[in-house]
């Protein structure tokens, strides 16, 4: 069945939700989502959304620019930040008048907390600047919008799979989807699409994203000929739940829970002396596996403790209580009375698909824009995160650059008409079905992707050298050719997870291996790339952002500039 929208959405998480609603108005818009809408991996948002509101203490939208810089190694693009902290205000309220049931303060201000590297003074005290509804505010985000889509009409397409993206004459004009419930193939034509497909977490074995965050959207682009920018930038967050990777929300962290080594030592004191243990994530997720590597984990094993024992029960069960509910259902421990094991799990991919600050979708380092192609969200590059996200820039990324993207579609639209788009795009699909279900091949889609998530957390996760992502590379590649004997044994039609997994797998192949191309590439040590062979960052030969494609060789490299524009590298010390 083929159906024609002007404008296709691709994900359902903050930044297509956030887009749809601004551009349902004058088009007719599809959102498709791989899971249910409200599942989308932006509903685990704990902590908050960032904002200079200044409920809590004094605070500057000037502040909350140098801070996003400095977190970023300035690698972030200065212009773009600017935008972004500029308009959270605006965006705070926004959602607060749709009807987020944001947390108070006593005088019935929305309430702030502190959170890792936001401070006022440019850098001298920490400052309360995320905006938060307890630890879920991704959640009440997320449904909320969602909401507001129904409200407004928008036409959803829940649990459809992304197989391809269609284009016409070098224009992208649609999309090839998988049903998952029937089974069933459709071909969205449109005047324009947002890739809002969020990110590739799922590559590594310890990881706080959801199953859903295999890459599809960044590895889709990748091979239809859009570069991927600065993808050796993946943020481990410093507390994920051991063993698992769960996340504990940093909230816990700026609410006053404390860090803590076998030896109850508070040892952010050694490595961030200023801000302890409010500082950025990469300095504080290294310092967890220093404690690790040289003997200081609880007990000799691989995590550390988050102490909350400290603070009031009250203030848990108010603030903290969703992560206080994890806690006891999966580790059977309070932590009112018990501390909680932690450490790094992969969180967040800087890097992903390049755009301008209205979403549009750039080609090359010259900014050559892609043609009816937009992206948002974390699979997007602004770049506002630049070599390291500060916690809670995410959710403003999300509805920030979400709104804008929802305007400049809505603009586009009125340039283009639908082309014709032949159903060549549908076949080359049904026959890679027909060939997954004819293979005779004998590997184990788990095998493989069991290996790939080990693999990366070996040579590409918190810390890496050169000898471990050539390797790694090197059997990224093997994993590849393993890959082409794969059989998918379950051929029913209906939810044929199965069949999911092997299409994601691909991708997941295809984004390690881009992943440890850029950190290869990238012979200095910068925000969440930690090169133990090259420990100094080095501004002289790297101060700018790489740009991977796909060529028939493998992934080639190429640079552009950073933006600066107020703030000139310097150290970064906390
Ligand atoms: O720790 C957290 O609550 C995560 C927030 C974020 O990644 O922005």
């Amino acid at each position: 069945m083929n159906i024609q929208v002007d404008i296709l959405i691709i994900g359902a998480g903050l930044a297509g939700l956030r887009a749809a609603v601004e551009c349902v108005d004058q088009a007719t818009v599809a959102v498709v989502s791989k899971v249910f809408p409200t599942r989308s991996h932006s509903g685990t948002a704990q902590g908050g959304i960032t904002a200079s509101l200044g409920n809590e203490e004094e605070d500057r939208w000037e502040w909350h620019l140098f801070d996003t810089v400095k977190g970023s190694d300035y690698l972030g693009d200065q212009d773009a930040i600017e935008i972004m902290v500029k308009d959270a205000p605006r965006a705070i309220y926004e959602l607060e008048h749709m009807g987020v049931p944001f947390s108070r303060t006593p005088e019935g201000r929305i309430a702030q907390r502190n959170f890792g590297g936001h401070t006022r003074d440019y850098g001298k005290h920490p400052v309360k600047r995320a905006c938060h509804a307890a630890d879920h505010t991704g959640r009440v985000v997320l449904d909320t919008l969602y909401d507001q889509c129904l409200r407004h009409r928008v036409k959803f397409y829940s649990e459809h799979y992304l197989l391809s993206l269609v284009m016409e004459r070098g224009r992208y004009a649609g999309a090839v989807l998988y049903d998952l419930a029937t089974g069933e193939l459709r071909l969205i034509q449109a005047k324009v699409i947002l890739l809002a497909t969020g990110g590739c977490g799922q590559i590594y074995k310890t990881t706080s994203n959801g199953f859903a965050s295999t890459g599809d959207g960044l590895s889709l682009a990748y091979r239809s000929g859009i570069p991927l920018e600065d993808m050796e930038f993946v943020q481990f967050h410093p507390t994920g739940l051991y063993p698992m990777g769960i996340l504990v929300s940093e909230a816990a962290r700026g609410e006053g829970g404390l860090l803590r080594n076998r030896l109850g030592e508070r040892f952010m004191e050694r490595y961030a002396p200023a801000v302890k243990d409010l500082a950025a994530r990469d300095i504080v997720s290294r310092a967890i596996l220093t404690e690790i590597r040289q003997k200081r984990g609880i007990g000799g094993k691989a995590y550390v403790h988050l102490d909350l024992t400290h603070l009031e029960k009250e203030k848990i069960e108010e603030k903290l209580w969703e992560i206080a509910s994890f806690v006891r259902i999966y580790l059977g421990i309070d932590p009112v009375y018990d501390p909680i094991p932690v450490k790094p799990t992969c969180h967040y991919v800087m890097g992903g698909i390049p755009t301008d600050v209205n979403g549009r979708v750039l080609l090359d380092e010259k900014g050559s824009i892609a043609q009816g192609l937009f992206a948002a969200g974390e699979c997007a590059c602004v770049s506002v995160h630049g070599a390291n996200r500060l916690g809670c820039n995410s959710l403003l990324d999300l509805v920030v650059f979400g709104r804008r993207c929802g305007l400049a579609m809505k603009q586009a639209i009125s340039k283009y008409g639908h082309s014709t788009i032949s159903n060549d795009s549908l076949r080359i699909v049904e026959q890679k079905i027909e060939d997954f279900f004819n293979s005779k091949g004998r590997e184990r889609i788990v095998d493989i992707r069991q290996r790939m998530q080990s693999l990366m957390m070996e040579v590409g996760s918190v810390f890496r050298n050169e000898e471990g992502l050539r390797t790694g590379i090197e059997e990224i590649r093997s994993l590849k050719e393993r890959y082409k004997n794969i059989a998918v044994t379950d051929k029913k039609k209906t939810f044929n997870f199965e069949l999911m997994e092997a299409m994601e797998l691909d991708h997941q192949l295809t984004l390690s291996e881009v992943i440890l191309f850029s950190a290869l590439h990238r012979r200095e040590s910068r925000g969440a790339h930690y090169r133990e062979d090259f420990p100094q960052r080095a501004d002289r030969y790297y101060l700018k952002h790489s740009l991977v494609s796909q060529t028939s060789k493998g992934p080639e490299i190429r640079y552009k500039p950073v933006k600066i524009t107020r703030f000139q590298p310097e150290a970064r010390v906390y």
